[in-house]
């Protein structure tokens, strides 16, 4: 599976709406509130600070979206060069369970790692969501240990996480 990673645009909105309203997202990795076009707006113009970068996820065929990957920076890798970051990541269910999460995230770390100097990146999902850790396992991330989730959810609670990592 090859996806490209890109700015979003005007003919996302549709289906970026679509993404945004299926339960998985909404449960595991909602949108933040307000208007979906300013938030695509920020992420194009980098607006969430210097290692954070959200990409488009589109099918080199059409262009269509299939989803949004995520790159947040978390400062410098300790007694080291270069930053760590997180990854996160969404793909609409009717384009699900062919790979596209599983481009993405190695396409995005690919990027992160030339464009924004990053060296480790951290994968967080919650234990109830095992679709996710295996997109983790299958990008080569590998399961770093278990914690009491302290962030909550789309559901207002905090679930169990799996923190996974990878080097660059
Ligand atoms: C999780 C998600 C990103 C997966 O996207 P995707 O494009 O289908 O992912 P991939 O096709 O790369 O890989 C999915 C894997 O999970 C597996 N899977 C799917 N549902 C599963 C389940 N209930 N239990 C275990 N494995 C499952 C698939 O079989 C596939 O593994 P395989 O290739 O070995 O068969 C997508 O479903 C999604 O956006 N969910 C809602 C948001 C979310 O959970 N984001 C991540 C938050 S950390």
């Amino acid at each position: 599976m090859t996806v490209v990673l890109r700015a979003f645009a005007r003919p996302d909105r549709d289906r970026l709406a679509a993404l945004a309203a299926e339960p998985g997202v909404a449960l595991w990795n909602p949108f933040p509130p307000g208007p979906l076009g300013a938030w695509a707006g920020r992420s194009n113009a980098g607006g969430h600070g210097t290692t954070h970068r959200t990409w488009a996820v589109a099918d080199p065929a059409d262009d269509r979206l299939l989803g949004t990957v995520a790159v947040f920076g978390r400062g410098p890798v300790p007694g080291g060069s270069g930053h760590e970051a997180e990854v996160g990541y969404r793909v609409l269910a009717a384009e699900a369970g062919r790979g596209v999460a599983t481009a993405a995230v190695s396409a995005a770390v690919a990027r992160a790692a030339a464009e924004l100097g990053v060296r480790r990146v951290r994968l967080f999902h919650a234990v109830a969501n095992p679709a996710s850790c295996r997109v983790a396992a299958k990008a080569g991330f590998v399961l770093s240990g278990e914690l009491c989730g302290l962030v909550p959810y789309g559901d207002g609670a905090c679930h169990r996480e799996h923190v996974h990592h990878r080097a660059v």
